[in-house]
């Protein structure tokens, strides 16, 4: 039996209560992983000055694989808890890829009520290192009536050309359908860049069939007609905001999981839920823990360890067709816990 070291970040507010579900359920189906938890946070950050220390990609760099909680909280600005720990690991780390499933799991009432699960099962592939979050830009003028701010988008070749091509590989072994997030009308230097990549690589891909859509346009398709999607690739930010749409489309931020994909396998890939740490109700322990748990089968997934993975999916989709065991944005009364250790247990019949 592979054993394996993986590092946990619980970070703040509800990302601590599901990480530990994600950990239960994945002991329960692979004996012999070796957790190490760092307590990198806003808490941390209020401190120390940090949210983790300077050598912390360092210290994470051996690990196989990292599972973070989610990082932000009141009294420390977003900017800082996102670019003092989650940009900089996803870029030492070269995680270029950040994927994110989206599917109709039985038992959740979605905003698209009459749709089965197999109507809705999308994978969401967003650039993960470059585009629209860059820090190049600033305030001019500062103060003064002609004060102005400038924030610059970053497309380079090599970064267009791998986020795509790794979307492209995604299709050919699904269903061969991808849809491009572009929106060359508005953003007239990046856009038309990004779409003449994305036709320039089409040809190395003759049985993929492909779709251009504007964003905008696109987030209403995941709407109306999620069954003509497959897979959608998209820069960073438009990818950011089309996955909190499916994710929501789907029953709620507290079922989406996320990847951030080193393809190159050279450093620790890092898996989290899509969504934050959720103030408004960090602390009361009803948090769903099910997207940090489907995070934790990705990771397996990533390892190799295909059989677990497999038991942890169905194990969340068993449970939740079961329909008993409820968190509140569920309908039901159950807490954190109660969902994770349920998941857990039947995760441990199926493994
Ligand atoms: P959020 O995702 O934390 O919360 C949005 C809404 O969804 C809230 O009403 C929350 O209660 C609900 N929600 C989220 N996850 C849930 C779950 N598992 N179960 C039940 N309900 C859930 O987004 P928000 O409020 O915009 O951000 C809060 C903080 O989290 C901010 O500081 C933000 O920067 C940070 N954040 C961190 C992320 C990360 O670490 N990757 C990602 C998104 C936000
Ligand atoms: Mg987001």
């Amino acid at each position: 039996m592979r054993t394996y070291r993986i590092a946990t970040i619980p970070g703040d507010g509800i990302g601590v209560d599901v990480t530990a579900e994600a950990v239960k359920v994945l002991d329960r189906v692979l004996p012999g992983i070796s957790w190490t938890e760092f307590d990198w946070s806003c808490e941390n950050y209020l401190r120390t000055g940090a949210m983790m220390p300077p050598d912390g990609p360092e210290q994470l760099a051996g690990f196989d694989a990292i599972l973070l909680g989610a990082v932000g909280f009141p009294g420390v600005p977003d900017h800082i808890s996102l670019w003092g720990l989650l940009i900089p690991l996803r870029r030492a780390f070269g995680q270029y890829v950040n994927l994110r499933p989206v599917r109709l799991l039985p038992g959740t009432e979605s905003a698209l009520r009459d749709r089965t699960a197999d109507d809705l099962d999308i994978l969401i592939v967003r650039e993960n290192s470059e585009g629209e979050y860059s820090e190049i830009g600033g305030i001019h003028n500062p103060g003064r009536p002609d004060e102005f701010v400038l924030q610059e988008s970053v497309f380079t070749r090599t970064g267009c050309e791998r986020i795509i091509r790794y979307a492209f590989d995604r299709a050919t072994e699904r269903s061969g359908k991808l849809c491009s997030a572009t929106k060359s009308n508005g953003l007239i230097h990046s856009m038309p860049y990004w779409d003449s990549v994305f036709e320039r690589i089409a040809v190395e891909y003759p049985s993929v069939q492909t779709r251009q859509m504007h964003v905008d346009a696109l987030a209403a398709e995941i709407v109306l007609h999620p069954d003509r999607l497959d897979v959608i690739v998209g820069s960073n930010l438009f990818g950011d905001i089309l996955s909190d749409l499916a994710a929501a489309v789907t029953g709620g931020l507290g079922l989406a999981p996320s990847g951030n994909i080193n393809p190159d396998a050279d450093a620790p890939s890092m898996f989290e839920a899509v969504h934050g740490s959720a103030p408004d109700i960090a602390g009361l322990g009803i948090a769903n823990p099910v997207a940090q748990i489907l995070a934790g089968a990705m990771l397996l997934s990533h390892l190799g360890e295909d059989t677990a993975a497999t038991a942890v999916d169905r194990a969340v989709r068993d449970v939740l067709a079961a329909g008993t065991v409820r968190t509140p944005d569920l309908g039901g009364p159950a807490t954190t816990a109660d969902l994770g250790t349920a998941i857990a247990a039947r995760a441990a019949e199926l493994a």
